[in-house]
């Protein structure tokens, strides 16, 4: 593992590149962010509204797991402790650190790639603490404090996963050095966002983007409409994806140990291929699928 360095992903007290291609000034407060971007839980700041917005999202998604979440994530939720109220960080990383040494640690909101990378890779999970106003009950436009404890957080208790996404990070400091982070970025997005895995019940979803999701957990698993090919690292980096919609292709993959292994080689050459391969062929269009490839159909409608 490289020493952690965070060059470029210092807090210079400006707002922070975010992703995308919005215009928007970042929500949050950075002036509150350490030079890594984290920040103390405003806990007293959270008001009886936040809380009940916590409470009825939680309540709301927990009642869709079953059937559609991945067993690893079901049995693991209720580590997050109480839906009453906006858990503590502290309490969730105690917990946390004795499953598999993974902690959580606060953020304003998005933070630069390089400062996220480095969190990732020194096991620490950036959550954002703020929470969705009621009028956004149904889509935000930015990752809140649900978004971040419920869709990612309960995964990495898992020790397998919880080191992929140590990986994960350690690999996009590297990525960053060889210019190859938008490839990168594919990965964690079709995988730790909107990933299905195969299991002998069918398919299931470990994504956080999905999970966190009213609409989108049960449309990934069971709709008709959307593309499910199998997991395959370079086809995957080869692929662009949507922001504004639900995904027109998910990857599948058959275990956690097999996206572990999948990604464990060094991916110096697997950019180097990639991009060649983008130069002659171009990229592939979200919801294209290659001739010969290995698909998944839609488990038939989930229950409720
Ligand atoms: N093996 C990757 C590399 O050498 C690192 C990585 C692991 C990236 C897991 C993503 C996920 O760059
Ligand atoms: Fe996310």
């Amino acid at each position: 593992m490289p020493a952690v360095d965070f060059h470029d992903g210092v807090n210079k007290g400006v707002a922070p590149v975010t992703y995308g291609t919005g215009s928007r000034p970042p929500r949050g407060d950075y002036a509150k962010a350490r030079a890594d971007y984290t920040c103390e839980q405003a806990y007293a700041q959270y008001t009886e509204a936040d809380h009940e917005t916590y409470r009825r999202l939680y309540t709301r998604q927990l009642q869709q797991l079953p059937g559609l979440a991945c067993d690893e994530f079901i049995s693991a939720v209720q580590q997050l402790g109480t839906p009453e109220h906006i858990p503590h960080f502290d309490e969730v990383s105690e917990r946390l650190l004795i499953a598999t040494g993974w902690q959580i640690v606060g953020v304003p909101g998005l933070i630069p790639e390089e400062a996220f990378f480095a969190l990732l890779a020194a096991r620490k999970f950036p959550v954002t603490d703020w929470i969705r106003k009621p009028e956004e009950f149904d889509y935000v436009v930015e990752p809140d404090v649900f978004h971040d404890l419920f869709g990612h957080v309960p995964l990495l208790f898992n020790p397998v996963f919880a080191d992929y996404m140590q990986a994960y990070g350690a690999g996009g400091m590297k990525a960053s050095r060889l210019d190859a982070a938008e490839l990168l970025a594919r990965l964690y997005w079709y995988t730790v966002e909107f990933g299905l895995i195969a299991t002998p019940q069918g398919l299931r979803a470990y994504g956080a983007g999905i999970l966190s999701s009213a609409g989108e957990l049960r449309h990934s698993v069971t709709s008709p409409q959307a593309e499910r090919v199998a997991f395959d690292l370079q086809r995957l980096m080869r692929s662009r994806y949507t922001i504004d919609s639900y995904q027109a292709t998910y990857f599948v993959i058959d275990s956690f140990d097999q996206l572990f292994e999948a990604t464990a080689p060094d991916f110096t050459p697997v950019y180097r291929q990639v991009r060649d391969r983008i130069a002659v062929e171009g990229e592939i269009a979200a919801g294209a699928v290659l001739a010969g490839e290995r698909r998944f159909s839609a488990n038939p409608p989930a229950r409720g």
